[in-house]
């Protein structure tokens, strides 16, 4: 590495303002590493020295804990500040870094021949982006980076098994990447599937006809315990009546990635079969981090998202986001590749706009342990931003029931434990479980649902998960932490939902139908309150345990098997397969709206 000496000239004088000189940078502590390479990926060789990373750094936040309080005050109905959201300005305030960090950080960097002009900061200045080889990034963080197949895509990402910082930077720095975390999107599981044994409907026009005024759950046809179209769930959640008004402030996010692509057309389509008053409403694509459109190319994940967003909130605007970062690797030292933490770019993107969509829904996630802490940790508290400037994130609770395959931790120990979902497992999420049947409604029994081993149990949820606990009893004792957060927070249904792909009817089953589903229904409800002239809700959970629990309908049975065992029951109150239970917007309207 040549280091300009502009740079040294600038090193040189940082440190006769302070004893730097005497500072070490070589006394490494680990910062995070495994004990074996993330299940599904292999050694495939060393990494190019000259290959350039994009490294991410999070600073510290210096006031996150006045940060979590502010949330917790705009989110809790008995407060007086509720609904007082906070502004990108007033947000970036509280997660700024205190100079001593950035000071530290830019000195250590310089010391690595790193140009400080070349430090991007976003964020308030709690997040640094830097381009820089594996060369220096060895070297800085004592990591040995390599090339790593990911055999079932055959996909090749630069990683490194661990990383070390200097002890003095430790409490300064809370996440680098990439380092540890292994997932691209395409290792990421989107959580729908087809089921082809489930025949798809044409259209459901003689049904809509019959539901002009769903008062009651009864009048809810039978053929929606087999196939969900958009008039199923207006009637079962208790919707179809209203009619939305703020439709020039409102809108709703569907956060998409995998390379996975909305289309237009079949969303036409769809309409024409499902909800012929919408016929001609369409939603705005936005591209971030070199995010296609390819109009040619429909994704079942994405036109499940937006045909049934956009079929529950109609004439709310929808926005479809697509999230690049997943390019294959090339090794061309030039320029960088992308780091393919795809959150992380789509969080950054949206939290540099100065208004956000008051309702997001996301259908993606790993197992919990397969994401580091420190990368999980620093994830959720860009969730937290969200909340506190007034978005409700919608999560689906992932497809494996309390766990799928062996269920194994990798912590060197193999032992078989429950495997929660992130983001799923993130506080400051609202997580969708899934149902199925109507009159009544049933857990489906691949509903993700369980306890985080990351995120302290949250208070908002304490009654409700320690009612449920003591009703369990010693079931599936030592398989999962009591002290965790417990998902789902609620649920919606999950099977049989009719989607148009490629211009073609297919069943799609999977809790990625139950997050738009229930995005919708508070699409809604924002919609009422903006209406009114009130806030948006904003972070959910803290209302949805309190005021809004009488507006669920409660699920009672299925269960949600896994990992060789019969996982939890659904049972009276809050439970880990479907949470405080559906929603009925009538209902909520009234206690929340
Ligand atoms: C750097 O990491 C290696 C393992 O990769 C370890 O053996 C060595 O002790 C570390 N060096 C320092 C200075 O901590
Ligand atoms: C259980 O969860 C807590 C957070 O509530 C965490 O600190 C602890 O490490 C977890 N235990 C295990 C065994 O993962
Ligand atoms: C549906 O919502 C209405 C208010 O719009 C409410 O009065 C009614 O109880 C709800 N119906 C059911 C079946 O929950």
């Amino acid at each position: 590495m040549v280091r300009s000496s502009a740079v040294l000239l600038a090193l040189v004088s940082l440190v006769a303002a302070k004893p730097l000189a005497t500072r070490r940078w070589d006394d490494f502590e680990v910062k995070h590493a495994w004990t074996e390479a993330p299940k599904g990926w292999k050694y495939h060789g060393p990494a190019p020295a000259d290959h350039v990373l994009d490294m991410r750094i999070s600073l510290k936040q210096d006031r996150l804990e006045d940060l979590i309080t502010a949330l917790y005050e705009v989110s809790d109905p008995a407060h007086h500040k509720y609904g007082q959201h906070l502004s990108k300005a007033d947000v970036e305030a509280l997660v700024a870094p205190h100079s001593d960090s950035v000071d530290l950080v830019d000195s250590w960097l310089s010391e690595h021949g790193v140009s400080i002009a070349d430090v991007q900061r976003l964020n308030g200045g709690s997040w640094l982006s830097i381009p820089i080889t594996v060369e220096q990034a060895s070297r800085m963080m004592n990591a040995t980076y390599s090339l790593y197949q990911h055999e079932p895509s055959n996909e090749y990402v630069v990683r490194t098994m661990s990383y070390s910082l200097p002890s003095v930077l430790h409490p300064h720095v809370g996440v680098i990447t990439p380092t540890t975390y292994f997932s691209t999107m395409r290792s990421m599981r989107a959580t729908s599937h087809l089921q082809p044994q489930v025949p798809p409907i044409d259209n459901d026009i003689g049904l809509s006809a019959k539901l002009v005024d769903p008062v009651s759950l009864a009048t809810v046809p039978s053929s929606c315990a087999s196939t969900i179209t958009p008039t199923c769930l207006r009637a079962l959640y208790n919707s179809s009546t209203y009619v939305p008004k703020a439709t020039d402030v409102n809108k709703l996010g569907v956060a998409g990635y995998l390379s996975e692509f909305a289309n237009d057309a079949d969303l036409q389509t769809f309409f024409g079969k499902f909800r012929t008053d919408a016929v001609g409403a369409t939603f705005q694509h936005v591209q971030v981090n070199g995010g296609a459109n390819n109009q040619n190319d429909p994704g079942v994940e994405a036109n499940l998202d937006i045909q049934y967003t956009e079929g529950m909130s109609f004439p709310t605007p929808n926005i479809y986001y697509s999230t690049g970062g997943s390019p294959p690797f090339t090794p061309d030292g030039n320029t960088p590749t992308n780091t393919n933490e795809p959150y992380l770019d789509w969080l950054n993107f949206i939290i540099a706009q100065t208004t956000v969509p008051q309702t997001f829904t996301t259908s993606y996630g790993d197992d919990e342990q397969t994401v580091p802490l420190d990368y999980a940790t620093e994830v959720c508290n860009l969730f937290a931003q969200l909340g506190a400037r007034g978005s409700s994130i919608m999560f689906s609770s992932g497809d494996d029931g309390v766990g799928g395959g062996t269920c194994l931790t990798n912590d060197g120990t193999n032992t078989k434990r429950f495997q929660p979902n992130f983001p799923a497992s993130c506080p400051f999420v609202t997580t969708v479980g899934a149902t199925t049947r109507i009159n009544p409604e049933v857990a489906v029994s691949f509903s993700g649902g369980g306890f985080s081993n990351y995120f302290a149990q949250p208070s908002y949820q304490t009654s409700a998960v320690s009612t449920f606990l003591t009703k369990l009893g010693s079931t599936n004792s030592g398989q999962f932490n009591k002290t965790g957060r417990a998902y789902p927070d609620v649920a919606a249904q999950g099977e049989g939902f009719q989607v148009v792909v490629g211009g073609r009817t297919e069943s799609v089953a999977g809790t990625s139908a139950s997050s738009p589903t229930f995005a919708g229904v508070i699409a809604l409800l924002n919609d009422f309150r903006l209406s009114q002239g009130k806030s948006a809700l904003g972070f959910l959970n803290p209302i949805l345990y309190s005021s809004g629990i009488a507006g669920f309908n409660d699920i009672t049975s299925g269960s949600n098997p896994g990992c060789g065992t019969n996982g939890f029951t659904a049972g009276a109150g809050w439970d880990p397969v479907t949470g405080l239970g559906t929603p009925d917007f009538g209902k909520l309207q009234a206690l929340i709206g």
